[in-house]
């Protein structure tokens, strides 16, 4: 899960390999370097920390050269220090790396005893020793890397720079993101489009087990046996201003206000507006699938793992189906055993995420239809999986996910739609019933936006409390993990999300007058007990925070603070009571000092397991 770029051909390369690592930054942020060839050496420079020590560093002493290569950490083997930055230069060769090196005990080993030094705490050097070596045989960078890759075990996008081979540049990989812009006589290689974009909309993906050898302006793809494979060359679509703050202080914050806009492009391809009707042609496709599936299985992580909380409550009320929602990570290491008809849904706003990945391929092994709903179009769970759907929620940069969680929820309502539809558990009443909510929502998502003053206002307040706890009921219980999950990242304060009901089996003992009690209770048919769990909250010291729907005198009676919200249908509750969590957790997560963009720990795709 650390950032990659590479150029080749370039007078202004050092400029685009640091741009492109700025915007990979949330890939993981706790060292950076680059090395380029100035046509007889290779030069590298690196720093411990953000991008911005590299950048002082760089802006005293630039490197010159047409070629290079850039790297921004998230470590996995040893701490964040200069030595275990990237890139990594052994003999004549330098690299950087995406991913895992599984067998690097073993490699270290083989190394030591051939008597070679090892610099660094991480698995990533050795592939430079390994390139190094079969360098110095081969006399080739491309046989070398050709015998290379099967020494390898595990995760890896490697770039590859030879001092002896100046104008040539050759990338490979075994799973990670990766891939080539073709701009005008020169390549920019990345693991995210978000580098590439500045430079040129033309792009191919490099799949497992590919590799891409460039010398000058020719350039061959290759399988692992170096055998010359095909590639088509793609042109996407975008725009320029997607990756730009936009006048907010933040990414999380511009993220969070883009989220009305977001919803309603997340609805367009699956919704004739016109109509009233749900569209969903790929999906369409497969009718005679889904009107067979007896039961949903949705796997995902983190935020998404939330949002697929929801979405069983959606398939089983509006649906009729048995759905199970499962954390990728226990997913995959308890056997699970699929039934027949079934379909697995994985949701991923990356389509990246490891373990995530892992549970597509073991729901494939077993037999069984995936389909994913990603944000990243191409990702690795995108390409692999059955049937595909898309939050289109537009580049999420921040680290917290926000806008990926609203246009998650509407594609699983809409989702839940179709399925009811094709099942025949749909009258069209219901079905314009719930388009016209979505479609609604954008503006009742608007109007709550405006709590971001208020929370602005008492962050500094918020910030006291020794910590949150967060409840909700129903479709409310993982929009209060969802709440619980934000502060934790951004705030690293105590948060913990409950099911309202279950309270009084323990967590109750934590509840004084320091801990905030944020109520999820808008007036649905839970909201009665909702209301009792509260008061038990409150005679117990918890200062409360309540959020309900518009005008509730009771719930404000009982609160030090009540935030209402439009008066809406169940299923859209969950869009309208996660915004004022976001707010809560941005503004204290900065009256703190922390850096809300980029947490400390984290990144933004959870590459390894
Ligand atoms: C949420 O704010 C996170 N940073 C994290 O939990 C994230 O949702 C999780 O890592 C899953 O990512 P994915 O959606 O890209 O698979």
């Amino acid at each position: 899960m650390c950032g990659i770029v590479g150029c080749v051909g370039r007078d202004d390369a050092q400029d685009v390999i640091i741009k492109g690592l700025k915007s990979l930054e949330y890939r993981g942020y706790d060292s950076a370097g680059i090395a380029m060839h100035n046509g007889d050496y290779i030069n590298r420079t690196r720093a411990k920390g953000k991008l911005m020590n590299l950048e002082q560093k760089l802006a005293k002493d630039p490197l010159i050269g047409k070629n290079g290569i850039g790297h921004t950490r998230w470590a996995t083997h040893g701490p964040p220090s200069e030595k275990n930055a990237h890139p990594h230069s052994i003999g004549g060769v330098s690299i950087v790396h995406n991913g895992i090196i599984e067998n690097y005990l073993e490699l270290r080993d083989q190394l030591k005893s051939m008597g070679l030094d090892i610099y660094s705490d991480t698995d990533s050097e050795l592939i430079a020793h390994l390139v190094n070596i079969e360098v110095k045989k081969t006399g080739e960078l491309a046989s070398a890397v050709k015998n290379v890759i099967p020494q390898l075990e595990g995760a890896f996008a490697v770039l590859v720079l030879s001092e002896k081979h100046p104008d040539e540049m050759i990338a490979f990989t075994n799973g990670p993101p990766l891939l080539v812009g073709f701009a005008e006589e020169s390549f920019i290689i990345a693991s995210d489009l978000l580098a590439i974009m500045p430079y040129t909309n033309k792009v191919t993906y490099l799949s497992e087990g590919e590799i891409i050898y460039i010398n000058k302006t020719n350039y061959k793809f290759f399988n692992n046996d170096l055998k010359e494979i095909q590639k088509n060359i793609e042109t996407v679509d975008w725009s320029d201003e997607l990756v730009e703050k936009s006048g907010y202080s933040h990414f999380m914050l511009k993220e969070i206000f883009e989220q009305p806009r977001s919803m309603a492009k997340s609805l367009e391809p699956y919704i004739d507006v016109d109509n009233h009707s749900i569209t969903m042609p790929e999906l369409e496709k497969h009718a005679d699938f889904f009107k067979s599936v007896e039961q949903v299985y949705i796997i995902a992580c983190g935020t998404s793992f939330y949002s697929g909380m929801v979405g069983e409550y959606l398939i089983e009320k509006i649906a009729g189906v048995s759905c199970k929602v499962d954390i990728a990570s226990e997913f995959r290491y308890r056997e699970p055993k699929l039934i027949k008809n079934s379909l697995v849904i994985l949701i991923s706003q990356s389509g990246e995420t490891a373990d995530t990945l892992a549970a597509l391929r073991l729901a494939k092994e077993q037999g069984v239809k995936t389909m994913t709903l990603c944000n990243v179009q191409h990702s690795s769970m995108d390409r692999e999986s059955d049937i595909q759907t898309y939050m289109n929620a537009g580049v999420e940069i921040g680290v917290a996910s926000t806008k990926a969680f609203i246009c998650s929820l509407s594609v699983l309502n809409v989702f839940s739609g179709f399925l009811a539809k094709v099942k025949g558990n749909f009258e069209k009443s219901e079905e314009e019933k719930l388009v016209k909510a979505l479609l609604a929502t954008p503006s009742h998502m608007e109007s709550v936006l405006t709590y971001d003053k208020f929370f602005a206002d008492a962050a500094e307040r918020l910030k006291s409390y020794k910590g949150f706890l967060y409840m909700g009921r129903g479709v409310h219980f993982p929009i209060a993990l969802e709440g619980a999950l934000k502060l934790k990242e951004l705030a690293y304060m105590h948060a913990e999300g409950y099911a309202a009901g279950e309270m009084k089996h323990g967590p109750l003992a934590l509840i004084d007058e320091q801990m905030a009690v944020v109520m999820l209770a808008p007036q649905d048919d839970l909201y009665e007990k909702t209301i009792s769990n509260l008061e038990t909250a409150k005679a117990r010291g918890g200062q409360v925070i309540s959020i309900g729907t518009i005008q509730d005198k009771k719930l404000k009676e009982l609160s030090i603070n009540f935030l209402s919200l439009p008066e809406v249908d169940w299923n859209i509750n969950p869009f309208l009571a996660v915004i004022p969590l976001q707010l809560l957790s941005f503004h204290v997560a900065n009256a703190l000092g922390h850096d809300v963009d980029q947490p400390r720990n984290l990144a933004k795709s959870v590459t390894v397991e």
